[in-house]
């Protein structure tokens, strides 16, 4: 990625955050559970899987998960928590080292059931969405679904980038860009070949959910 501060900030984000987080899975991921239930066959793929709660969750939920991170440190959490489960749970999970477009682009065309991206979107530049949205539509399979969380652009940290993460303080050299997203940009994201199958705009917490599926297969009714 041409911004080579990110992977290094996340490292030092999860250094740091380690240990003080809920070990739970995020209200995002029990949202996007349900979709699930419509989306052809059992193969997802985490973007970003971080330190493996999200990814746990899926697992546990009898879905086949393969994680990919660019922080060696997420890496490592994430392992050591699926080290903690019992092999029938852990043997559905992995979780490699990589950036998630690149990681996509080693992938077969439509194998994929669901693609999830949990609040890893905003450090990416428009160029690089449009890729990765791209590479989400080719791996996933027709009636596959797209399930990815961002924070809005009401979020009250909008204006202090240095307090958003993974930034924790720091200089202006040394802190990562970040988006805010709009509905509106959210749908142009979207029209990239996608049906938009659910938003929600969750005003507690700043964040839009958004499940969206790729045309081609009849899907089972949803909620
Ligand atoms: C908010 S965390 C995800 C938390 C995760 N869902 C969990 O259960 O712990 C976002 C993760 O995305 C990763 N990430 C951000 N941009 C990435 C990229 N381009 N490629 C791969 N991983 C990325 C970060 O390293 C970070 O671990």
């Amino acid at each position: 990625m041409p911004d080579d501060r990110r992977p290094a900030a996340w490292d030092l984000y999860w250094t740091t955050v380690e240990g003080q987080l809920g070990v739970g899975p995020s209200g995002f991921v029990r949202w996007a559970l349900p979709f699930l239930a419509s989306a052809p066959g059992n193969e997802l793929v985490e973007l970003g899987s971080g330190a493996g709660r999200d990814l746990r969750f899926l697992i546990e939920n009898g879905f086949r998960v393969r994680g990919v991170d660019f922080s060696v440190e997420a890496v490592r959490i994430a392992r050591q928590l699926l080290a903690t489960l019992p092999d029938e749970v852990s043997g559905r999970g992995t979780v490699e080292r990589g950036e998630a477009v690149e990681f996509l682009k080693g992938q077969l065309s439509e194998q994929s059931t669901a693609v999830v991206g949990i609040v890893l979107y905003q450090t990416f530049s428009d160029e690089e969405l449009l890729r990765l949205f791209a590479e989400v539509h080719r791996a996933l399979r027709p009636g596959g679904l797209h399930l990815w969380c961002v924070r809005d652009d009401q979020h009250p940290l909008r204006d202090r980038r240095a307090m958003v993460p993974p930034n924790q303080g720091g200089t202006s050299e040394s802190l990562v860009d970040h988006a805010f997203f709009s509905e509106a940009r959210c749908d142009a994201l979207s029209a990239a070949g996608f049906e938009r199958v659910r938003l929600d705009r969750r005003p507690e917490t700043h964040y839009l959910f958004v499940a969206d599926r790729k045309p081609g297969a009849s899907p089972a009714p949803l909620l």
